[in-house]
């Protein structure tokens, strides 16, 4: 059977991820120091994970409402006034989803169709231009560079739109140049979401993780709450990957079609995470603020590692990498992987894998201990023969 002529065009189109292929490449693998994949090394905190257990043993195992449980929609509500001033009615303006990803797929098919065009600052996390890609969408790359320090342009910006613009993707913090968006650019994004009436998809799953001062939501500068999606989750900020929760919030009209989608594609998101995260929302600011701090002074331990090896590295303001430049290796970001992998044992991933722009770096993450740091620094000063 040819399966090929099975496979939708769409699908067909889309290249595996520039991250799994070097997952590949470490299995099997001894002695390796992963700096390559995006997730805490901390476990769950305790009361949270007890929280979990406690909703198994009383028995909730059932299917909760479709939107999730409005205990949650209401913890979701009651923290996004709290940390970003937001105000989202919980019976309409919040779904729960599974993972902050279920809840980006679920904006773009919602609202793109094809021929829209969707802006998209790069480097940035891998799924926003696939999702788009199966909507039909035309992903409109705005790159942005270590010489800006990562920062979207407002000018660039304003270059890319055309009459089919509908959606602009903000992944800031961002995935993996730590760049964050603030100030006076936040505000002349806004100003030009608004002028061109675009639909602005904010990630702000890494707003907790944000090391020098505190994270701005677009939404709450003036008119934007009513033309912005809010992706946020609980899998950086409280260590909670495998629980598979996340939350979209944003208008009623679009959160309504949002939450449709959900309803048959998934129904609910887990039950136990979503008692885990009530928990994780009204006492977990603690735990955020202890490993915030962790990942800060490792933070500052890898990259004046990487700059003192001549790998150029932006001081990252948020999440949890650091994308230095390799081009003082003569290498290029894929082959500077394979080798610093196959040579030292230490796994980082080619910037190239985070859309063109980000070819010349590679992203490592500083979710690890500061003794794994601290030897793959080691290991990349003899890779480079330092
Ligand atoms: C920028 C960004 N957004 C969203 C996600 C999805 O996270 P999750 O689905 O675990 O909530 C990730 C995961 O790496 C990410 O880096």
């Amino acid at each position: 059977m040819d399966y090929q002529n099975y496979i939708s065009g769409r699908v067909r189109g889309i290249k595996p991820s520039g991250i799994r292929k070097f997952f590949d490449l470490l299995d099997g693998r001894d002695n390796v120091i992963s700096l390559g994949i995006g997730e805490p090394d901390f476990v769950t905190p305790w009361h949270i994970r007890d929280a979990g257990i406690r909703s198994l043993e009383r028995g909730y195992t059932h299917y909760t409402p479709n939107a999730g449980t409005m205990e949650l929609r209401r913890a979701i509500n009651h923290y996004m006034e709290r940390r970003f001033s937001l105000s989202y009615h919980p019976e309409e303006e919040i779904v729960v989803t599974v993972g902050g990803s279920e809840a980006i797929d679920l904006a773009i098919r919602a609202l793109i169709e094809t021929g829209d065009e969707v802006l998209l600052p790069e480097p940035a996390f891998v799924c926003y231009s696939p999702i788009g890609q199966l909507t039909g969408a035309k992903v409109v790359s705005i790159p942005t560079s270590a010489e800006t320090g990562f920062e979207l342009s407002p000018e660039a910006l304003e270059a890319a739109i055309t009459p089919r613009s509908k959606l602009l993707v903000l992944p800031f913090p961002n995935n993996p140049t730590g760049a964050v968006l603030e100030g006076e650019t936040l505000a002349r994004v806004a100003e030009i979401a608004k002028k061109h009436d675009l639909i602005v998809l904010s990630d702000e799953i890494y707003a907790e993780l944000t090391y020098e001062g505190e994270h701005v939501s677009i939404a709450s500068l003036p008119g934007m709450k009513e033309r912005t999606i809010v992706v946020g989750g609980f899998s950086k900020s409280y260590a909670m990957t495998g629980w598979r929760l996340g939350y979209a919030c944003g208008p009623k009209e679009i959160l309504k079609v949002m939450t449709l989608i959900h309803q048959y594609a998934i129904m609910s998101a887990p039950t136990t995470a979503q008692y885990a995260a009530v928990e994780a929302l009204e006492h977990g600011d603690e735990d955020i603020e202890v490993m915030r701090e962790e990942y800060n002074e490792r933070r500052l331990l890898l990259v004046e590692g990487l700059n003192r090896l001549g790998l150029t590295c932006v001081p990252p303001k948020g999440a949890f990498y650091a994308f230095p430049s390799i081009k003082s290796s003569g290498l290029s970001s894929e082959e500077f992987c394979e080798k610093l992998l196959l040579e030292q044992g230490v796994a980082v991933i080619p910037g190239g894998a985070f859309g063109a722009p980000g070819e010349g770096h590679v992203r490592c993450c500083y979710a690890s201990s500061k003794e794994d740091l601290t030897e793959a620094l080691r290991r990349i000063e003899v890779m480079l023969g330092k």
